[in-house]
């Protein structure tokens, strides 16, 4: 199974993100949103972050003209399916939204297209349950800046075939990713593991044993965190990490997972980090 063709759907920082990487891997890619103004926001960061590289001499003129002309636009579903080989899902977290966008994929797209979702912590399985097609559902958990980072959490629902898991691990291998093969519990490996290290710093700050400043220096310097885990909360945004740790309170039912309530706090009164201008720290 060869995927040269792409749709993204959502075109955030993270769905921006995938298709600047899968167009740059050589796929032609389709970038879909609800908006024209949040697609044209889209491309404008992939030309941002390409003429940076240009600017840096790590990419010809030339190469970001060829990346940039393999991607289109649009805010109509049914054209974002015609003969995709792969859909990647990258919508807001939330468990309604992205079923019924798994609804409607799975209806406009052709037999052959894989489903992936970039969820950072939904349940594949339970995503795929709602499609004809369980076996060509599969998440691809992309890292947050996608160009510059790494790793590809690629999660295998209950039913998602070999053939279907390999041909994932490919792409995201040739859009310069290394593939980690992960199994389908709330959080996956990666959010099951930073997520309640970023809520136990915000519990060090809730506790007033230290102040988001100094928890975060700790971090960066004795663990060589590129990031303190607070600054990192901000930078993903808080009501994501509130999200995602309800997802594993829920998930595993077990009270080590619970939110710190300054995180709550925060969250309703609409500090949601660097997006909304002022979390631990403040941005304007
Ligand atoms: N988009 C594209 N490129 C970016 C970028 C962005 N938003 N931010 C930085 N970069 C690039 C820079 O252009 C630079 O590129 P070159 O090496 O080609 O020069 C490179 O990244 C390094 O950037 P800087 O020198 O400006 O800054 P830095 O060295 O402090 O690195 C960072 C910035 C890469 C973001 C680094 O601080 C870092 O790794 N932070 C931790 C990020 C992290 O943990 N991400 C995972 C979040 S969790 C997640 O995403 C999963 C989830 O489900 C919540």
């Amino acid at each position: 199974m060869n995927i040269r063709k792409v749709s993204v759907i959502g075109a955030g920082q993270m769905g921006s993100g995938i298709a600047q990487v899968a167009a740059q891997a050589g796929c032609e890619v389709t970038l879909l949103d609800t908006k024209v103004e949040f697609v044209e926001k889209g491309l404008a960061n992939i030309q941002k972050n390409l003429t940076r590289s240009v600017e840096k001499g790590k990419l010809s003129e030339q190469d970001k003209q060829s990346i940039l002309d393999r991607i289109t636009t649009t805010t109509e579903m049914k054209q974002a399916c015609e003969e995709v080989d792969l859909m990647i899902e990258a919508v807001i977290e939330n468990m309604e939204v992205k079923t019924e966008v798994f609804r409607q994929l799975d209806q406009y797209c052709p037999a052959h297209t894989i489903l992936a979702s970039n969820t950072s912590s939904l349940p594949i399985t339970e995503i795929a349950a709602v499609t004809k097609r369980p076996e060509q559902v599969i998440g691809m958990h992309f890292m947050n800046p996608v160009p510059v980072m790494k790793l590809v959490e690629v999660i295998r629902g209950l039913a998602t075939s070999d053939k279907v898991y390999q041909a994932v691990e490919q792409l995201a291998r040739e859009m310069g990713k290394n593939p980690v093969e992960v199994n389908d519990y709330p959080g996956f490996v990666a959010n099951r593991v930073l997520m309640p290290m970023i809520n136990e710093a915000i519990y060090a700050v809730y506790e007033g044993v230290a102040t988001p400043q100094a928890v975060d220096d700790v971090m960066k310097m004795g663990m060589n965190h590129p990031m303190g885990p607070l600054t990192l909360a901000d930078f993903i945004g808080l009501d994501t990490c509130l999200y995602i740790m309800e997802t594993l309170y829920e998930g595993f039912g077990d009270s080590k997972y619970r939110p710190c309530p300054l995180l709550r706090k925060y969250v309703k009164a609409g500090w949601l980090g660097r997006k909304s201008g002022r979390g631990f720290y403040s941005y304007e």
